[in-house]
């Protein structure tokens, strides 16, 4: 993790170039589906767009569709990103 953190490059995408900003979310699970998300997410959301920040992305597990449809319901869009692996990258303009 700590060489991840100073090769930051593999995170340059092309595709995401519209979607600067980059999340993570995770939940314990006892406070999990209590809107507790949603509300993270709406203060992290408009803090970006304060910023003037003009787009946000993430990369969730494919398998994980429960995430998928918590982002789903917060009007997150896939992003076609070539060679994603194992990955679904998200986006959602501020
Ligand atoms: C995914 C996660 C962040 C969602 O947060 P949450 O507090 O559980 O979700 P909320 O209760 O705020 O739900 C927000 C909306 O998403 C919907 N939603 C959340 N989880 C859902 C699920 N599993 N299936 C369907 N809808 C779901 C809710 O119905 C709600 O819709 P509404 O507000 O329009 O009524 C949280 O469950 C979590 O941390 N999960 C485990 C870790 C993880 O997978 N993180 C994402 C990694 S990419």
């Amino acid at each position: 993790m700590v060489w991840l953190l100073h090769h930051p490059e593999r995170m340059v995408i092309p595709a995401l170039a519209d979607y600067p900003a980059h999340l993570h979310i995770d939940l314990l699970p006892d406070h999990q589906r209590s809107g507790h998300g949603r509300r993270l997410m709406e203060a992290f959301l408009d803090a970006l767009t304060r910023k003037g920040v003009p787009g946000v992305h993430l990369g969730t597990l494919t398998v994980n569709t429960p995430a998928r449809a918590f982002y789903d319901r917060l009007g997150f869009h896939e992003i076609d990103v070539p060679d994603r692996g194992p990955l679904t990258y998200l986006g959602l303009h501020l």
